[in-house]
């Protein structure tokens, strides 16, 4: 099929008038979870009239009362500000959805699903059926979130099925990039914008509703750099660029396993190669592997994906790389269980009656998302040994307590390490990265630490007497 709309450049918007007959679209973001919130919050702040909607109403009063339900830096302050500005504006009421808004933006999470590798399009389908019969005039409808290629094409179905007929409703495929701790900058000043488009209106209705993105990346002297393609396109675009970081990420720490085996320092072997242009810099810290709930969900849905439409062979690697980030996870029991002389039998090593410090809840540092966290696998692991924990996180406590609720928090930092045997470094906060290791030396019971995130001076910590194991360098 070829699509009139697909070209390397945007074409420039038309003026198009939005449905509603509003000077500016009206957006709806379905589903507030973290990338349904950040979008809402951040195009209100932009100047756009904005509806967020989920059926989780908790979350939404939450949300209407001017608090964010997960940490963001610097979001809170945006969510009061355009609540108070009486651009921004959030309902369970799918109905009040259909109402307002001239693009919907499906925003809702698409888990690894229970019974295999593919993902769960459970969340798209109910946001679709529950807005789209309440619909009364033409509306684009945007997928945001990330999905195994074709779903586009299936919610043209699901639109014909359930919408009034002769409205016109279309489809669009935009995909987001945004990082944790970081969306507000990739939300304001995307590197890039995807259109998976198949019309004109859908094109310039997209163009129109990114129109406050382009005018302060005009302000700033910026370009933002558009892509109009087909959906299969635009889909397949975010989970190749999540496979590419977690091949860079898998790679480095491959690299770390043979560091590990040869001596030599995969930090300054990541520097040198990363010089290299080609190559690049970003994505090659060596540690205890990629987590959260994207990275790791994304590759095994996109290897289901491939394997229905007969191109599994391709992605075999990916299985190659969740293997070595499995293995990532597993080298902090063995060094443990080497620092600590508590030799790995088949039943892995036997830790009771040691005391274990674990710093760092979860999958990265300026959040408090815990899904699929490395640190919490090795948590998990290091007690089911025998170990006796106390982990503390700046901002993961309340979710890492959902998960591992057996554990024992501490309050603080040095609460977690006083009298401990061992400290372990699973999350990179400068709070542990910049922590005195002279003050730290006085509370514990021996100055071992292992730098699970090949994060801490190594040269300081030595110096205070600790004996530092890093991830593919030598021991310190
Ligand atoms: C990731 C992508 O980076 C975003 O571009 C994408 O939009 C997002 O998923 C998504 O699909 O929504 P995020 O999950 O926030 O973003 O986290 P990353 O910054 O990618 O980090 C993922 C994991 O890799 C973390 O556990 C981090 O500690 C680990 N990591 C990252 C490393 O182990 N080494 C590195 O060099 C970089």
């Amino acid at each position: 099929m070829t699509y009139p709309y697909a070209s390397a450049q945007a074409q420039p918007a038309l003026a198009v008038t939005p449905p509603s007959g509003a000077a500016r679209p009206r957006l709806t973001f379905l589903g507030t979870g973290y990338l349904g919130a950040t979008y809402a919050i951040c195009f209100a702040e932009l100047g756009y009239e904005v509806l967020g909607v989920d059926v989780d109403e908790p979350k939404i009063s939450k949300l209407q009362a001017g608090a964010v339900p997960f940490h963001e830096p610097g979001l809170d302050e945006l969510l009061r500000r355009n609540i108070a500005a009486g651009r921004l504006r959030f309902t369970t009421d799918y109905r009040e959805a259909a109402e307002f808004g001239d693009v919907h933006f499906i925003c809702v999470g698409t888990p690894q699903r229970a019974d295999g590798m593919g993902a769960d399009l459970g969340y798209v389908e109910s946001s679709v059926i529950s807005l789209v019969p309440h619909l009364t005039r033409k509306a684009l409808i945007v997928g945001k979130s990330t999905v195994p290629v074709g779903t586009a094409e299936w919610i043209e179905q699901l639109v014909s099925k359930h919408a009034p007929a002769d409205l016109g409703i279309e489809v669009a495929w935009s995909p987001e990039f945004l990082q944790e701790g970081h969306a507000l900058e990739d939300v304001l000043r995307p590197n890039r914008l995807i259109l998976g488009v198949k019309s004109q209106w859908a094109h310039d209705m997209l163009m129109t509703a990114h129109k406050g993105v382009f005018d302060l990346a005009h302000n700033e002297d910026r370009e933002v750099p558009v892509v109009v393609t087909d959906f299969a396109t635009a889909e397949l675009v975010k989970v190749a660029a999540n496979a590419f970081l977690a091949t860079k990420i898998s790679f480095i720490n491959a690299m770390a396993e043979v560091c590990d085996a040869a001596g030599a320092d995969v930090t300054q072997l990541a520097k040198s190669i990363g010089y290299d242009a080609r190559i690049g810099n970003k994505f090659l810290r060596a540690g205890i592997g990629f987590g959260g709930g994207c990275l790791p969900k994304d590759i095994r849905a996109f290897q289901a994906r491939a394997q229905e439409l007969g191109a599994g062979e391709a992605l075999r690697f990916l299985h190659e790389v969740d293997l070595i980030n499995q293995r990532s996870r597993g080298r902090v029991v063995q060094i443990a269980s080497e620092l600590l002389a508590r030799p790995y039998g088949p039943a892995g090593p036997d830790f009771s009656g040691l005391h274990i410090a674990v710093l760092g809840a979860t999958f990265k540092p300026n959040s408090d998302d815990v899904r699929d966290s490395p640190a919490l696998a090795i948590t998990r692991s290091l007690a089911r040994h025998g170990a006796q924990i106390s982990i503390f996180d700046p901002q993961g406590m309340e979710n890492a307590k959902r998960e591992l609720p057996d554990m024992t928090y501490a309050p603080s930092l040095n609460d977690a390490v006083t009298g401990a045997d061992l400290v372990c470094v699973l999350t990179e906060w400068e709070e542990f990265r910049y922590a005195d290791p002279n003050a730290l030396g006085d509370l514990v019971a021996a100055k071992l630490v292992i730098d699970g995130r090949n994060c801490l001076d190594q040269a300081l910590w030595t110096a205070a007497g600790w004996t530092v194991r890093g991830l593919g360098r030598p021991s310190a």
